[in-house]
This record gives C-alpha cells, sequence and structure tokens, in this order.
C-alpha cells in the first residue's frame, strides 16, 4: 500500500471552495477533512494552491496510429499532464480510422503501453461499418464519433439513411462534428472565384460558416429527437446553434448535450491576421458576437462541456498556404490555465471551471469514479497556484511534438504546479515524472 496526504491545499470541487486536506491510499481518495495528521509515504504541502479534480478533456486527437509526425500518445498526453489534465477521449480520425473493433483495440494497446494519462477512444461511424458500431462495448468505450462534416482524416457520414439507422440503432453516446458539407463547397467554390489559389485565412469562417455549422447541428438535433439518440455536439463555434440547447433539465436527464472548445471561447475572427493559420481550426473561429453568445450558453448552462480538440499539426504543415494548412492546433496543456485566468478576470466562477471541465464530462459520459474530489474516488488532481510569476508561452516551454501553441507570446500568472494521476504524483513543481500510470477508463453503463 502506497500513501500520500496533501495538506493545506484549497479544494475547489461541486460548487464549493474550502481548505481541507487529502489523504490518499494507493489510487482512491480516502479521507478528506480539515485536517489530517496520519503519517504517509509522501507529503504535499499546497499551501497558497488551489486543488482541482483533473481535467477530464473529452476531444483530442492524439495521432497515433499513422499521424505521429504530429504526435502520439506518449507526447500530447504528457503535455496533457503538464496541463492537469488526467484523462482524454481521443477522436477516431488516426491512421487506419478507428472504424473496425480490431483497430479501436489497437489504440487502447498503444495506451496502455505508453500514455502518461488516462485514456478512452472513440468508435468512429462511417457510411458502411454499422455492424462494427453495434459491437462497441459501452463499459469501456467512450462513445460513437460521426463527422458529419468533413474534417482532417476524411470520415464524412453523408448517407442520411445510414445516419438514422446508427442514430436508431444504440444507446451509446453519439458525439457529432456538425458542419454541413454542401454550404461548405458552394462558399470554397466563391472564394475560389474571387481569390483563385491564394485565399486569404480571414475567408475561413465565411467558408466554413456559421449558416454550415447551424444547418448541420439541427439536423443532427432533429434526429436525435426523432430516434432518441443520445446525442453530444461537439465544438459549437456559433451564436445561432446555442439557440438548440436547453438548460432547463438536470444534466444526468439531458439526452442532447454540447460542448464547446477553448479556441471557440477565447480567440475571434479578430486574431486571423495576427495568427493567420495557426488559429485555423473546424469549426472555423468566428465572430466576437457569436463568441459572447458561446460564453452566455456556457454561463447558463446550455452549453455542458469545456474541451479542446487538442489537433496537431506540424508547423511547416501550418505554415502552407490557407488552402493547403490543415485544420486544428495543440491545446491540452494550456485549457486549464487559460479558463483559470478567465475566472481571475471575472468571465467565469473557479467553481463553474471544476464543473465544465471535470465534473460534467464524468457525469455526461458516466466515467466511473472520476471527475469529482471525493472519498472512494480516483485521485486525479491538478494543483494550481493561481498568483503565480508570470511567465509566457514559447516554443521553448510547450512539450507538444510539433513543437508551437497557438498561445505563444501570451503571459499566464497561472500555474500548474503538480499532478496527481491515480493516486501517483505524476508532476511535482512543473517537474514531469517519467514513469506512466494511465489507466483505461471505464463506464457506469
Ligand atoms: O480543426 C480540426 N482539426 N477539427 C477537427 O474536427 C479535426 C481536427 C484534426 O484532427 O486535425
Amino acid at each position: 500500500m502506497s500513501t500520500l496526504l496533501i495538506k493545506n491545499g484549497t479544494i475547489v470541487n461541486e460548487g464549493t471552495i474550502f481548505k481541507a486536506d487529502i489523504f490518499i491510499e494507493n489510487e482512491i481518495i480516502s479521507k478528506i477533512a480539515s485536517e489530517i495528521n496520519i503519517v504517509a509515504d509522501k507529503m504535499i504541502d499546497a499551501s497558497g494552491l488551489h486543488i482541482f479534480p483533473g481535467v477530464i478533456d473529452d476531444q483530442v486527437h492524439f495521432r497515433e496510429p499513422g499521424l505521429t509526425h504530429k504526435g502520439c500518445i506518449a507526447s500530447e498526453s504528457k503535455a496533457a499532464i503538464a496541463g492537469g489534465v488526467t484523462s482524454f477521449i481521443e477522436q477516431p480520425n488516426t491512421v487506419p480510422n478507428a472504424v473496425t473493433q480490431e483497430i479501436l483495440e489497437e489504440k487502447y494497446q498503444i495506451a496502455a503501453k505508453t500514455s502518461y494519462a488516462n485514456y478512452s477512444f472513440m468508435m468512429g461511424g462511417t457510411n458502411d461499418n454499422l455492424e462494427e458500431v453495434l459491437k462497441t462495448n459501452p463499459r469501456n468505450v467512450a462513445g460513437i464519433k460521426l463527422f458529419l462534416g468533413s474534417s482532417t482524416g476524411n470520415m464524412l457520414v453523408d448517407n442520411e439513411e445510414t445516419l438514422e439507422k446508427i442514430f436508431s440503432s444504440t444507446k451509446m453516446l453519439i458525439a457529432v462534428h456538425c458542419e454541413d458539407e454542401q454550404t461548405i463547397r458552394e462558399n470554397l467554390e466563391k472564394a475560389k472565384e474571387q481569390y483563385g489559389d491564394d485565399i486569404p485565412v480571414t475567408q475561413h469562417p465565411v467558408i466554413r460558416s456559421a449558416a454550415a455549422c447551424y444547418k448541420s447541428s439541427s439536423k443532427a438535433i432533429e434526429l436525435a429527437k426523432k430516434t432518441g439518440a443520445r446525442l453530444h455536439v461537439f465544438h459549437i463555434s456559433t451564436g445561432l446553434e446555442t439557440e438548440l440547447f436547453q438548460n432547463d433539465i438536470p444534466l444526468e436527464e439531458k439526452l442532447i448535450t454540447a460542448e464547446v472548445c477553448v479556441h471557440h471561447l477565447y480567440f475571434s475572427d479578430a486574431d486571423y491576421t495576427t495568427k493567420g493559420n495557426f488559429i485555423k481550426w473546424n469549426p472555423a473561429v468566428k465572430a466576437a458576437t457569436d463568441r459572447e453568445k458561446i460564453w452566455e450558453a456556457l454561463l447558463d448552462d446550455r452549453i455542458d462541456v469545456i474541451a479542446t480538440d487538442h489537433a496537431p499539426h506540424t508547423l511547416e504543415e501550418k505554415s502552407q498556404k490557407y488552402l493547403q494548412a490543415p485544420s486544428g492546433g495543440p491545446l491540452v496543456q494550456h485549457s486549464l490555465i487559460t479558463m483559470l485566468e478567465f475566472a481571475k478576470n471575472g468571465k467565469i466562477s473557479l467553481e463553474k471551471v471544476a464543473q465544465k471541465m471535470m465534473h460534467n464530462p464524468a457525469i455526461l459520459f458516466k466515467i466511473e469514479k472520476r471527475g469529482f474530489i471525493k472519498e472512494g474516488f480516483f485521485a486525479d488532481l491538478a494543483l494550481v497556484d493561481l498568483n503565480s510569476d508570470a511567465w509566457t508561452v514559447t516554443k521553448e516551454n510547450v512539450l507538444y511534438q510539433c513543437g508551437w501553441s497557438p498561445f505563444e507570446g501570451k503571459e499566464f500568472t497561472t500555474k500548474v504546479q503538480t499532478t496527481v494521476l491515480n493516486g501517483k504524483v505524476v508532476m511535482e513543481n512543473g517537474v514531469l515524472n517519467e514513469e506512466r500510470f494511465g489507466q483505461r477508463l471505464l463506464f457506469n453503463r
């Protein structure tokens, strides 16, 4: 048995902030009390630090297998730990696409050997793999992912009949990427007529328009209502879409839920001129007015979860012209601190950050014993200094294999100091432990 005692920290959990000690036996939190005086194998003094449950990021792309020139499970999960992210749910647009049970299981095998954080992988749906999709085990796989708009990896599901079949034949959570393909194609043709092959990146939200997002997500929601499917709409990027979601029922009872990503809360179309393709995402970062409406929906609980869509591409790939540069960017190392800086500026409360980044992903996916600081739960914790010395994101201090960040040049006065994963101190005072303790997530269903 190994024991860990964390003393004098300020815990942020389930809508409250309070000072307490945490005693951990092996992987599990065994006691939370105002003062614990047990001799433990290891003691951490968390004076001055806020302790959050570890972040559960429900949408990341870690690129393995097949795209490991961009990143791999080891490199990106290590960056996640540095950012206080202790669990991730990875998407199926790896190579080969995770669209059979065999390929999906291979990803779990890789993670079992190499992941620094807890992991789950989504099963990918296509126009013709319904049988395979239906074999997915709800106990140890997070859900089914459908690209209803094409993005990196060409996994578009555009056959309406298939879509209805998938929606009506599984009780598993279906997560969707919503952008209407035809609208995008038409907008792209118009942009090409106007600009030829050298389209400025400022056209990205015009091509991948708000109308394309709204059309696709409202269609998915309509189908979910018709079939009774459990739908989770990823990365809401427009004000219009926020009107499609409800806040008058508890999350546990919602059949249709929504996620927003950090970049859609942080950037706006005004940033394309300075950041260029480095903030080219699908769906696109849109107007500041969209961003404000998304914030409103997040705060009034129409949007349930904050994630990243962490999607690394190499510097070389991103440095190409707009049409060639792939969409996506790395975020897991900086997602929590970005949201906590918003909290320090009064935009959101610390408790709400914990709700949207830790509690709600656990509730929504029914993750077993994670997402809360609770006796009997896994000890996954992020110890954060909310008043650190100022530091700036540079190429030198990003841990992503791709070696860049959309936040380069941004100054933070918040730092993830220490991360605990399954009761093990996997980062202490900013120094990462080389041992790997990531576990496969299990689901209560
Ligand atoms: O910008 C994006 N990049 N959006 C996605 O949905 C996929 C991702 C990627 O895998 O590159």
